[in-house]
């Protein structure tokens, strides 16, 4: 790739703002200093600004906690990306979270693992954490960890966990279209909060509404 593409896909320089870098000899590859913001390069080699090394990464992983308004459909706005500080191509979430659900979307320009965290053999598990506009009976429990047949689909067996009268945890496995809104809907209840704290190994954490960070080595890796 061209120094000038490693270089802006890592930091955030623009491509003008690297080619003054380059001309004003602030810039290294392998320990020379180069003369040409064009050169092919390799993640293989070591390339310095004012000699600190920037390493290059194919591959960004990030968590939001998604704030309600915003859309996952990367065609209307305001959508995830724009909550993301980078310049990098081919970054888009995970999955979809409805417009008014809050919480953990995992978003990466690995399109492979994109694609395997989707497929339904692979399903991971998500937990969601709800509140509903009248009480959860007791008996949901039990309705929610079987088969619950609709229209377009059955839901494998899904656990929840009551934690006050209107308040619970609930973890499902597929990922369809308004699935925890409707598995409510199910027993008599309207969803009226909906946040999802984890996504298979990714926990939310206390990370705010709105914020994002990287995922670490280890996270990223336990995705694969
Ligand atoms: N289930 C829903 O109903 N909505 C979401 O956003 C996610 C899961």
């Amino acid at each position: 790739m061209r120094l000038d593409k490693y270089l802006s896909d890592m930091t955030d320089y623009s491509r003008n703002d690297i080619k003054k870098l380059v001309k004003d000899k602030r810039v290294t590859v392998n320990g020379i200093t180069v003369n040409k913001s064009d050169l092919k390069v390799s993640e293989a080699d070591v390339i310095c600004i004012d000699d600190e090394p920037v390493e290059y990464e194919t591959f960004e992983y990030y968590m939001l906690n998604k704030p309600a308004g915003y859309l996952c459909t990367l065609d209307y706005s305001p959508n995830v990306l724009e909550l993301i500080d980078s310049n990098r191509k081919g970054l888009s979430p995970v999955g979809r979270l409805d417009k008014d659900t809050e919480g953990l979307i995992l978003i990466t320009n690995d399109g492979q693992l994109n694609h395997r965290l989707l497929a339904p053999k692979h399903h991971v598990d998500k937990t969601y954490y709800v509140e509903t506009d009248v009480e959860i009976k007791p008996e949901a429990v039990e309705i929610m960890s079987k088969p619950m047949q609709f229209e377009d689909f059955t839901s494998e067996p899904a656990k929840l966990e009551i934690q006050d009268k209107k308040k619970a945890y609930l973890t499902i496995h597929e990922g369809k279209f308004h699935q925890v809104k409707r598995m409510f809907a199910k027993i008599g209840c309207n969803v009226t909060y909906l946040k999802r704290v984890s996504f298979g190994p990714l926990q939310l954490g206390d990370l705010e509404v709105g914020q994002y960070r990287k995922l670490t080595k280890e996270e990223a890796a336990s995705l694969k």
